[in-house]
């Protein structure tokens, strides 16, 4: 059965996934999380960004000019903007790329620019939630701090809670689901990004 929230309507959470690995290990702690949210009576929507045609932010800032509409650029951040508009929580999912998070997400987030503006951020105010996976043996020596510090630094600026993360060293695709306290987590965290 579906968990209410204020309104009658289900929670919506929105997954970006960054790997380009569908089944590699950040897209198994996002799929947990999924089934976490759904447990708690969530609506979810992923995004496979990897699959999708996104351009890099232009710098152009028509998205900031009064009376502005969005992002000018015509690619697939389209199809994503109403759903990050309309959630309630945010999952940033990725692996550690060069000691922070992989391009596809990062092109994604820079042209989440788009989402700010005079009357403030779409995203403020959601329930954000991290997945990372690295292949270094703990989050410091990864890069994940470094990706997780970035977030911290950005989601305070926007004014949304981070309201939990998990993250796991792991290599081969999808290694990381016999990693029994990080799947945990991560159907915790689903629960915790539902509103449960
Ligand atoms: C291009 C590339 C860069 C990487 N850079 C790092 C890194 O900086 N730190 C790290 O710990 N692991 C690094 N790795 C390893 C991945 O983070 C690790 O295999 C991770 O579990 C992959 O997640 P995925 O299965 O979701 O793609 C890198 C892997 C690739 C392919």
């Amino acid at each position: 059965m579906a968990r209410a929230k204020a309104g009658g309507k289900a929670s919506k959470v929105v997954i970006l996934l960054g790997s380009p690995r569908r089944n590699g290990n950040s897209a198994a702690l996002a799929e947990r999380i999924a089934a976490g949210a759904r447990a708690a009576g969530a609506r979810v929507q992923s995004f496979y960004l990897h699959g999708m045609k996104i351009a890099p932010c232009r710098a152009c800032e028509s998205c900031r000019k009064p009376g502005a509409k969005g992002c000018v650029i015509r690619d697939d951040m389209q199809k994503a903007y109403p759903h990050l508009r309309a959630a309630d929580a945010v999952v940033y999912a990725s692996p550690i790329y060069q000691f922070n998070v992989s391009a596809q997400l990062k092109l994604a987030m820079d042209r989440c620019h788009a989402l700010g503006g005079e009357a403030g951020n779409a995203l403020a105010g959601k329930r954000i939630g991290l997945a990372f996976s690295y292949g270094g043996e703990d989050p410091f020596d990864s890069g994940c701090t470094n990706a997780i510090r970035a977030f911290q630094d950005l989601f305070a600026y926007i004014g949304a809670p981070i309201v939990g993360m998990v993250y796991a060293s792991a290599g081969a695709a999808g290694e990381v689901r016999s990693n029994r306290k990080a799947m945990r987590e991560a159907g915790e965290l689903g629960r915790k990004l539902a509103g449960a």
